[in-house]
């Protein structure tokens, strides 16, 4: 056993317990209330990386810092940047949680709180890797740095300038992402493709104010009716999206891709099982993995208007609002999608609305290459780390500033998962098992040392 490998072993619950420090932060970037906790966060990434003897630099940006950190250069080896981010997402619906989402705790095998695994459990795993190669001796094999963000969660906004300023600095032949998922619990994966996204609010206004539905309803248009017919022309009832040219840029799926998704062990009564529903739905033609992976689709994320309390109160709304975005797939440009989005809902508004549209945040979707050494030194590492070799999947989340690496940096993006699908990531619940924590940190420790097998 490596000295590395003899270290990650005995510091088992040290690792645990410093996830559960930082999990105690609520740094959650939707909300600016929690500015001061973001800012936190951020402190203790930098402490952290301040500890291993990195030079670390935390960045102020036109919203939350960035922390940037790097060990010493190793000449004739590449250099590796971590990419993660310390931000969460909301906790709401709090009343469901069994236990605080910001007091970590820990169930059969796994520590529940909002963050577990998306990202502050998988990024960590980069950060002890490091610290188990430094502290039991050895020398980092390879040039690591790590850019840790605050904003993932709400579009990574002012990260792109940030890296195409930073270009030098960043400067690397690989980018490690871990905010993903395995395929399956026992099945690690490389993810070469994600997702895009483009998130809208659509807000109407009709009366001055809220009326008596009685004396009103009728001879007005309702603001919440109005927003329900508006959302329900988005798709039809085959799935497809309605908005004119919205397929325009879609790469059609090959039959080899189609026929390897179909290779993966995917059970669709499994999956229902999960989620505890009796049926699915999406786009007809395409399967389950397909509408998830490598279709566009549409959802609404939250809708509001008219009287929410106890009971029963007849009201005709003088507002409504919905957010909702698009998944996208790779080669659909979020701007044109904006602008056809806009043309088709203002020719659906009634009379006597009005209508907003807030462009909240867009990324492009992206396919990573699997035909590179980077990939094949992390399968190895996976091998290591997990006790199976990877498969390799498509996923239909979406981590903006992937497209961004690969342009800016010309590196080559390995997304590689240690989270599960039902980890509950942005759900009440969320949880990271603290096995997958523990091999990731191993697969990490392995990976600096299969990559720096590779020439420069
Ligand atoms: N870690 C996720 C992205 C992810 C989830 C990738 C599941 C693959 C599988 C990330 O934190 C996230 O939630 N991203 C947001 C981006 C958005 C707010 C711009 C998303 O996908 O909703
Ligand atoms: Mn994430
Ligand atoms: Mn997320």
């Amino acid at each position: 056993m490596t000295a590395f490998d003899a270290y990650i072993e005995s510091h088992r619950q040290a690792f645990v317990d410093d996830l559960a420090d930082l999990l105690r932060i609520p740094s959650v970037s939707a909300d600016l209330r929690h500015a001061g906790d973001i800012r936190r966060a951020a402190e203790w990434m930098v402490s952290r990386f301040k500890q291993l003897g990195l030079t670390t630099e935390l960045f102020e940006t036109a919203g939350h810092p960035l922390v940037v950190a790097e060990s010493p250069p190793v000449p004739g080896k590449p250099d590796a940047l971590v990419y993660g981010h310390y931000d969460v997402q909301p906790a709401d619906p709090l009343g469901e949680w069994t236990t605080p989402p910001f007091e970590p705790s820990i169930r059969h095998g796994n520590i529940y709180a909002r963050g577990a695994t998306d990202d502050k459990g998988q990024l960590l795993t980069h950060v002890k890797s490091v610290e188990a190669w430094l502290k039991s001796g050895e020398k980092l094999p390879l040039q690591v740095k790590f850019l840790i963000e605050g904003e993932e969660e709400v579009g990574s906004v002012h990260l792109e300038s940030f890296v195409a300023e930073h270009r030098e600095r960043l400067a690397c032949d690989c980018v490690v992402i871990s905010d993903c998922c395995q395929f399956a619990p026992g099945v690690p994966a490389i993810t070469y493709g994600l997702r895009g996204i483009a998130y809208y609010e659509l807000k109407l206004s009709g009366p001055r104010q809220d009326l008596h539905s009685g004396s009103f309803g009728g001879g007005v248009t309702n603001p919440a009716g109005a927003l329900v017919s508006m959302l329900a022309a988005l798709k039809d009832a085959n799935g497809r999206i309605q908005v004119p040219g919205f397929y325009d840029d879609v790469v059609p799926l090959t039959d080899t891709e189609r026929q390897q998704f179909r290779d993966l062990p995917f059970d669709e009564a499994d999956f229902m099982r999960q989620l505890a529903v009796d049926g699915t739905w999406g786009e007809a033609g395409h399967s389950n993995l397909e509408r998830r992976w490598v279709r566009p689709t549409c959802d609404i994320n939250g809708l509001t208007s008219g009287y929410q309390g106890e009971g029963a109160k007849t009201v005709l709304p003088a507002r409504a609002s919905a957010k909702f975005s698009f998944r996208l797939v790779p080669n659909q440009d979020p701007a044109k999608i904006s602008l056809a989005l806009q043309t088709f809902l203002e020719a659906r508004v009634p009379p006597g609305i009005r209508m907003e549209l807030v462009d909240h945040h867009g990324a492009p979707g992206v396919v990573v290459p699997l035909d590179s050494p980077y990939i094949r030194a992390a399968a190895a590492a996976i091998e290591t780390g997990f006790g199976r070799p990877p498969v390799y999947i498509r996923e239909g989340g979406s981590i903006p500033i992937v497209n961004t690496f690969a342009r800016e940096l010309g590196a080559d993006v390995l997304l590689l998962g240690w989270g599960q699908n039902d980890d509950n990531t942005h759900s009440p619940n969320e949880k990271f098992s603290l096995a997958d924590y523990q091999r990731g940190i191993r697969a990490s420790a392995h990976l600096w040392q299969e990559l720096a097998k590779l020439p420069a």
